[in-house]
């Protein structure tokens, strides 16, 4: 019984705010939604500049650094939580690769956005980021 019950994971997913603006927010959920997931948390949110540089702050070295922070600051995102087996893995497969004209069709970037800078949505990398992001954000 033990061996067959599985964990239920946590991912923290932020719609950014080309993906608000574009109103897609109502698309996205319903994706995850379809999928099976639970939504356990959510907060419409103007990330102030000091923590879109800590969220970010592994790629605070890039050239591109400077817009990203531009990006994420410059409208409101969704700071949601879900929850489900496997969710955060299959959460960054639901999104697709971080480069929206590499991404499979089918994926959220791959049907919805053409520009790296304009990817439309953020997923945890790991279940510990997940958790951290969920209890910074939530
Ligand atoms: P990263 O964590 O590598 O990708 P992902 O969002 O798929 O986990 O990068 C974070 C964000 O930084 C990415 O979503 C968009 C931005 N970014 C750029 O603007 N240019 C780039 O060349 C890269 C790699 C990322």
């Amino acid at each position: 019984l033990v061996a067959s019950m599985k964990q239920v994971d946590e991912t923290y997913i932020m719609i950014k705010p080309d993906g608000v603006q574009r109103g897609l927010v109502g698309e996205i959920i319903s994706r995850f939604e379809r999928k099976g997931f639970k939504l356990t948390g959510l907060k419409l949110f103007q990330c102030p500049k000091e923590l879109a540089e800590e969220h970010y702050k592994d790629l605070s070295s890039k050239p591109f650094f400077p817009s990203l922070i531009e990006y994420i600051t410059s409208g409101p995102v969704v700071c949601m939580a879900w929850e489900g087996v496997g969710i955060v893995p299959s959460a960054r497969k639901l999104i697709g690769a971080t480069n929206p004209l590499q991404a499979e069709p089918g994926t959220i970037r791959g049907d919805l956005a053409v520009q790296t800078g304009r990817n439309v949505v953020h997923g945890s990398d790991s279940p510990e980021n997940g958790k951290r992001e969920i209890g910074e954000r939530l």
